[in-house]
């Protein structure tokens, strides 16, 4: 019901400033408010009560829908309070926020849905809305012009009006509508071709079977379409020519001629309000553009793409077109596009066989491996009953397309849905059967019903991963967007593949699998989603076989993981690249990095560790652990010293080739022995027949673990990070920032390796790995001495040293390797995102707050209790996480005064754990469905108190 006082919308003379709601004739609005002003009394004399409980039930359905609401009060809080309790639920009252006594004091809600003040300096000097601007509106993202002001002149029914019109607007806009809430959005305006490439990487989606690059769907002169898919590979065609990721056929390309003119960024006349904005929460990647061609036609385009989480074989794309002054003719070419290339210049696709299937083209393709796949189209009308449109297809040599040609009305919307599928040999023996069969079941199935699948099971993902963080919004952003992309990359069922450097999202490393997935992205994993966690490990366990074919290469015994893996596990590291200006450059990793045997045996000792999965433990598991650690008995030697040394390796600092004994090898290779005498023993006689094992060879295991060498200074406390490095040059890292280049290539590749220079963390990544191994003293000092010798030369290193850094109390320089980590995708300030987005930067911002902020972590000694030591960085007054630990789902706050965990499902109690004074554990046993709170004093927590959940 709306009422008939209604306001209109006086839009601001230039995108500066908010919108003002003046006068009272209908309003015409064309983009939704991210912040909606309110001036008006709540409750208001009794004849108004019934449209002030409107005005407010509006406002608390638009701020679950995300959007921020400011509402300006004269009364007091006291007697505002009620009001707001009663209408606005406790999730979204988190985005409201209340200026009481005529703008005076203003305050926001916390967690619980309580009132906390924000200072504002010289209560009430201030205009209120300027100071909302800077201080709230500004940090958020939200721009003016995304700003709507309802001034004081109106009643609650104007106001119950204007939010009534914003709530039409959006189901008007359907799944065009972008996100309100910016802390859930990337958008990219306009078009840079400086900046096209990274665009694309960002904009990715994905759903862990492939990933398609954000390319605008017409292209331009730069775009690089690409959809990858998951675990294929084929040749490449660099200098070394390694296996690289599948390029599929390019299946989200449009067309769109208007009036006979080309609707394309660079050809039109004019384009306005043009933004690509990835709806992380939904999974969508959307964009809107009014474009004006030389005829003078101007048409505003939307567009949504989404690679469907629910079913990972669907693909949809949905398209509005709108004529702005015209009506006429629009023709959308909906292409399935076979020529494509790889980056390295490699054409995957030996043959194409474009036919007619029985709903839609299909284009049939086959690559010089012999992986067959099957791509789908249907594009079909959404109003097919007033909607005027022909479709027709046509196929070429390489492409199977329909071509859509539309009546189109001046103002009115046209919308077109797409449905496309893709199955692979790699699903079954007959792709195009089952391509055929899903594009039949998805007509039976409205557009808006299998949108609405995928974007539950996003919601379903984000209710077991999101992190809220009060007060630091930027973080908190690119924590979704790590997030975001962490769970669009991986498939949690299978095990063929595991996730390259670069994701789904760029060709850089080729699509190559590293240490990168099971140390900086499984702990995600584990805690929010344990059964993706588990599959990335049992790729360990299938590609097996390889790890041993090249330990047997190299002379060893057991399995010495590939550095860079593809389908097979055989090493795939290029033996040379090419450099940016051409030099040829021999790649050693291949043969010396070979941590990341531990590496792996680390992350599965730790994913059964935190979900109580011992099956894996006694099956796949004990194979991984026994092999790798056959690997390291003959890997090393023991010499005169009576110890066990690893000579010429490469840590994880790669600065460093061919060095003995880094330390972080070694006490990796340690642990990984240790975990396999654990396994060993507990196998059981039968399988440990099976696997071969003997007492005499777990006793090797055990002299080896006993007596390696483990670098360590006794007078210091130090790791010496390999044999000779406290000789080298010390080099004043910092004296050289700011800097645009890696600092080996501003010192050269030879005095860089003479010199104390650190790619990345390597002794700082073990505190990080391994931290109850070392005490407070030796965690401080070897932090302190390696941090300022560190370049940061790899995405993988800021967000180790944030977490370290937070565990030691060092709160500025956790919050400037925070900022560092979020940055590296959404800063590009590697320069290199143009890649694709780097996944174990992502993985480890993920790891740097939730490990290091909020300070969760489980001891060896006892994994059936969580320790929560948090550590607020300046400015966050709030982190939230969900957290999966040996089958309970816990939610944790991290508080400036007090940790709060609430036990939310689970059959049995957990232990918590906090440091009461002087460092005395404090614990409680919190039992399934109930809430506690330990709250600071000065130096440590008090005990454990049981509150309402
Ligand atoms: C880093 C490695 C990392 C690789 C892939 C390299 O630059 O040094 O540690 O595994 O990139 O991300």
């Amino acid at each position: 019901m709306t009422s008939t006082a209604t306001a209109t919308i006086r839009e601001p003379a230039s995108g500066r400033s908010p919108r003002f709601v003046t006068t009272s004739t209908p309003a015409e609005q064309h983009h939704l408010a991210r912040l909606l002003v309110l001036h008006g009394e709540l409750r208001g004399s009794a004849e108004r009560a019934a449209e002030s409980s409107r005005a407010l039930g509006l406002a608390n359905t638009l701020l679950a829908r995300g959007a921020r609401i400011l509402m300006v009060t004269g009364a007091s809080l006291e007697a505002a309070l009620p009001a707001i309790e009663g209408a606005i639920e406790r999730e979204p009252r988190r985005r409201l926020h209340l200026a009481t006594a005529g703008g005076q004091h203003v305050f926001g809600f916390d967690h619980r849905g309580r009132p906390v003040a924000l200072a504002k300096p010289d209560a009430g000097a201030e205009d209120v809305l300027a100071f909302f601007l800077r201080e709230v509106a500004a940090p958020l993202g939200i721009d003016a012009e995304d700003v709507l002001v309802v001034e004081e002149t109106f009643g609650p029914s104007v106001i119950a009006d204007v939010l009534q019109r914003e709530l039409d607007l959006e189901a008007q806009m359907g799944p065009f509508a972008p996100p309100r809430d910016p802390t859930w959005a990337i958008v990219e305006s306009g078009f840079d071709v400086a900046r096209e490439h990274e665009i694309e990487s960002l904009l990715t989606i994905a759903n862990g079977y492939l990933g398609m690059r954000g390319s605008l769907a017409e292209g331009s002169s730069v775009s690089r379409p690409a959809t990858f898919l998951a675990g294929a590979f084929e040749p490449s065609s660099d200098v070394s020519p390694v296996p690289e990721l599948v390029i599929a056929p390019d299946w989200g390309r449009l067309r769109f001629t208007v009036e006979g003119e080309l609707f394309a960024v660079e050809t039109t006349t004019s384009m306005e309000r043009h933004h690509r904005t990835l709806d992380m929460r939904r999974g969508l990647l959307l964009r809107e553009g009014i474009a004006t061609g030389p005829g003078g036609h101007t048409t505003r385009i939307r567009t949504v793409h989404l690679a469907s989480l629910s079913n990972r074989h669907l693909l949809l794309e949905g398209v509005e077109i709108v004529p702005q002054n015209f009506s006429g003719t629009v023709v959308v070419d909906a292409v399935l596009s076979g020529d494509v290339k790889s980056g390295s210049g490699s054409s995957h696709w030996a043959s194409f066989e474009p036919r007619h299937g029985h709903v839609g083209p299909i284009l049939v393709g086959r690559t010089h491996g012999g992986l067959e796949l099957a791509l789908a189209s249907r594009t079909t009308s959404a109003d097919p009953g007033s909607m005027q449109m022909r479709c027709d297809r046509q196929l070429g040599p390489v492409s199977a397309m329909e071509r859509c040609t539309l009546h189109v009305q001046l103002g009115e919307a046209s919308v077109l849905h797409r449905v496309v599928g893709l199955f692979t040999s790699r699903d079954g023996t007959t792709p195009v059967q089952r391509v055929e069969l899903l594009e039949r079941e998805a007509a039976t199935t409205a557009f808006d019903a299998l949108l609405g699948d995928h974007v539950t099971a996003w919601q379903a993902r984000w209710k077991q991963s999101d992190v809220e963080i009060d007060g630091a919004p930027r973080i908190e952003r690119a924590l979704r967007f790590a997030l975001y992309h962490l769970i669009a990359t991986v498939h949690p069922n299978d095990p063929r593949c595991s996730i390259g450097a670069r994701a789904l999202s760029g060709e850089a490393y080729r699509g190559h699998v590293f240490w990168d997935t099971e140390i900086f992205m499984v702990p995600f994993y584990v805690h929010t989603w344990p059964e993706a966690a588990r599959t990335l490990l049992l790729y360990r366990h299938l590609t097996l076989d390889g790890a041993r074919r090249k330990a047997k290469k190299l002379g060893y015994e057991g399995a010495l993981y590939a550095w860079e893996s593809a389908d097979t596990g055989d090493e795939t590291t290029p033996e040379f690249v090419r450099s940016p200006i051409g030099e040829v450059i021999p790649i050693l990793s291949g043969f010396e990095e070979h941590h990341i045997s531990a590496d792996v045996a680390y992350a599965l000792w730790a994913y059964a560790r935190s979900t109580g999965d011992e099956r894996i433990l006694r099956e796949e598991g004990a194979e991984i652990l026994i092999e790798t650690a056959r690997f390291w008995v003959t890997r090393g030697s023991f010499k005169a010293d009576g110890q066990f040394h690893i000579d010429r390796v490469i840590g994880p600092d790669e600065y460093h080739e061919s060095v003995d004994d880094n330390a972080f090898t070694n006490w990796m290779a340690r642990q990984n022995l240790r975990y396999a005498i654990a396994v060993a023993r507990g196998i059981g006689r039968a399988k440990a027949v099976a696997l071969g094992v003997t007492p005499e060879e777990i006793q090797r295991w055990e002299e080896v673990a006993a007596r390696m060498y483990l670098g360590r200074d006794p007078r210091t406390g130090l790791l010496e990070q390999h044999k000779g490095f406290f000789g080298l040059e010390y080099v004043d890292v910092a004296a050289y920032s700011p800097r645009t280049v890696p600092i080996d290539v501003l010192l050269g590749r030879e005095r860089t390796r003479r010199s104390q220079v650190v790619k990345q963390a390597d002794v700082v990544q073990l505190l990080a790995l391994l931290w109850d191994e070392f005490s407070p003293d030796e965690r401080r000092e070897n932090f302190l001495y390696y941090e300022p010798r560190t370049a940061h030369g790899s995405s993988l290193s800021p967000g180790i040293h944030a977490l370290v850094a937070a565990r030691l109390g060092l709160l500025e320089t956790a919050a400037r390797y925070l900022e560092q980590t979020a940055s590296i995708d959404l800063g590009n300030n590697m320069g290199n995102a143009a890649g694709g987005v780097h996944a174990a930067g992502l993985g480890s911002l993920w790891q740097a707050v939730a490990f290091g902020v909020a300070g969760l972590r489980t001891t060896p000694s006892d994994p059936e209790t969580l320790i929560v030591e948090p550590t607020l960085l300046p400015g966050m007054r709030r982190v939230s996480l969900p957290m999966q630990l040996r089958g309970r789902s816990l939610l944790v706050h991290a508080l400036p005064g007090a940790v709060e965990v609430h036990v939310v499902d689970g059959t049995a109690p957990i232990g918590l754990a906090v440091n009461g004074r002087e460092g005395a554990a404090r614990t409680v046993r919190a039992e399934p469905g109930r809430a506690y709170a330990a709250r600071r004093e000065q130096d440590g927590f008090l005990a454990w108190e049981e509150i309402e959940p």
